[in-house]
């Protein structure tokens, strides 16, 4: 390998950070902020079971297929496309890949940016005492600032800049190792609590009872662009921390792992917050308020709750930053990689460009907020088109990749590494990159589109 000292690559340290990383790039505010309002929005159990189907179908092949490609090239994710598949159009699917990390780190600060102000609002116990209605205002009025959430937002940004400049694994592997268990815990906590208040079971109910007549194709699209957010997939996150894992890893064990931890923490979270929303009679299709107005009414009836609602969105902003700097090393490491430039200079530019981004997405939700694309303010254009357009369409991409251009025997040799394979392992999985996860995402994607056009 030709390692000149400015551009030596990092290598995580060991195979419980590689894991913990991974899991903390894919756990962040989509399982805890975004899965429980999605479902809600789209009707709840149905939902659920689709999401699952793609999670196992398409969103753990896809994953496996990325730690390949990364861990394989030992590049960025254009990089990657670049070195394996030289002088072909391919590198294009890592463009994609910085584009989407680029759009969905502008509005993922945002709400970072929010969670920031409620462990402010949870320490100064805020929540006590206050109707549903009440924090329902509280949160719109917040959020409608033109400052305030800005100045939260870059604050976060600036987090993300300063972890990132050190390096992935000084920062976020040790970080990472430590507070996701510690999430996990709070989770738990939090849907005990949950589940055991009167009218509970109206909201389990909702979460795991499948009514299919609710579903549309706009919901199934979701499903799907949502697997590909909540597992960090489709836009080379997990090809740029590939590059990072040691020839020692097993990759298939690793992606099992990530994948089952972070669908568990999904529900964990869903299971928290349904039988809440229920419980003190709040509409379930709330929209992207939903964690930011409900949990703070079961923190009010809880032993305790002062204390773990400050827990609560401490560990949700830290959740997001394990999974803000994953995007951010997305754009740094191409930066650095093909333009050339220093790890600091490229973390600093690229912080800036999409936090000017960002205030745009912020500032949506109030003054710009008459502003509509397609019926959406800029905040959830950027959400949309990224979700269910550019994470799917990247993941259709890698995995045609994976299972046609790369194709079994260079894959057999990377999965190799680090394991033995086992044969029908690997059969099921290029059959599945090869066939079902191409053909479902084209038809998902396909219907969807088509609704929004007649919508
Ligand atoms: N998976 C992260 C979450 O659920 C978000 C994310 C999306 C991270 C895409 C990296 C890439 O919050």
């Amino acid at each position: 390998m030709n390692k000149k000292p400015t551009q030596a690559r990092d290598l995580f340290a060991s195979k419980f950070g590689v894991i913990a990383a991974a899991a903390g790039s894919a756990v962040g505010l989509g399982n805890i902020w975004k899965f429980p309002y999605i479902t809600g929005v789209y009707g709840g159990g149905a939902f659920l079971f689709v999401y699952l189907g793609f999670i196992a179908l398409i969103g753990l092949p896809v994953m496996l297929s990325e730690f390949s490609i990364g861990r394989r090239a030992r590049s960025n994710a254009f990089g990657a496309f670049k070195k394996l598949a030289p002088g072909s159009p391919w590198k294009f699917v890592g463009m994609l890949g910085v584009a989407a990390a680029f759009m969905i780190l502008a509005f993922y600060g945002v709400v970072a940016g929010w969670s920031i102000d409620y462990v402010i609002k949870a320490l100064s116990n805020s929540f006590a005492s206050k109707s549903p209605g009440e924090l329902e205002t509280m949160f719109v009025n917040f959020t409608e600032l033109p400052l305030t959430p800005v100045l939260y937002q870059l604050f976060f940004m600036i987090l993300t800049m300063a972890i990132v400049i050190v390096g992935v694994k000084d920062g976020i592997e040790k970080y990472a190792k430590f507070l996701m268990p510690l999430l996990v815990l709070i989770i738990i906590v939090l849907g005990l609590r949950a589940v055991t208040l009167e009218g509970a079971s109206e909201g389990l109910k909702f979460l795991f009872y499948p009514d299919f007549s609710k579903l549309t194709a706009e919901g199934v699209l979701s499903a799907l662009g949502h697997a590909f957010f909540s597992l960090s997939l489709g836009m080379g996150t997990l090809i740029t921390y590939g590059s990072y894992v040691s020839d020692k890893n097993n990759l298939t064990k690793t992606a099992v792992q990530v994948t089952i931890a972070d669908t568990i923490i999904a529900i964990l979270a869903g299971i928290a917050i349904f039988p809440a929303v229920f419980a003190f009679g709040i509409e379930p299709d709330k929209g992207a308020g939903l964690v930011f107005i409900t949990l703070p009414n079961v923190f009010q009836q809880m032993p305790g709750g002062y204390f773990f609602s400050i827990l609560f969105f401490l560990l949700l902003t830290v959740a997001a930053l394990t999974s803000s700097i994953s995007i951010l090393e997305v754009v740094v490491a191409y930066f650095k990689e093909e333009l050339k430039i220093k790890r600091r200079t490229a973390t600093i530019i690229s912080t800036v460009l999409i936090s000017i981004v960002g205030l745009f997405c912020s500032l949506s939700m109030g003054i710009l907020g008459e502003y509509k694309f397609f019926n959406l303010n800029f905040f959830d254009l950027l959400d949309w088109i990224s979700a269910n357009m550019l994470l799917p369409l990247g993941g259709l991409f890698i995995s045609l990749f994976v299972g046609w251009y790369l194709g079994k025997d260079k894959i057999q040799e990377e999965l190799s590494k680090g394991s033995v394979v086992i044969k029908p392992v690997l059969t099921v999985f290029i059959f599945l990159v090869r066939f079902i996860a191409p053909v479902a995402i084209a038809i998902v994607f396909l219907n969807g589109i088509e609704v929004l056009n007649f919508g």
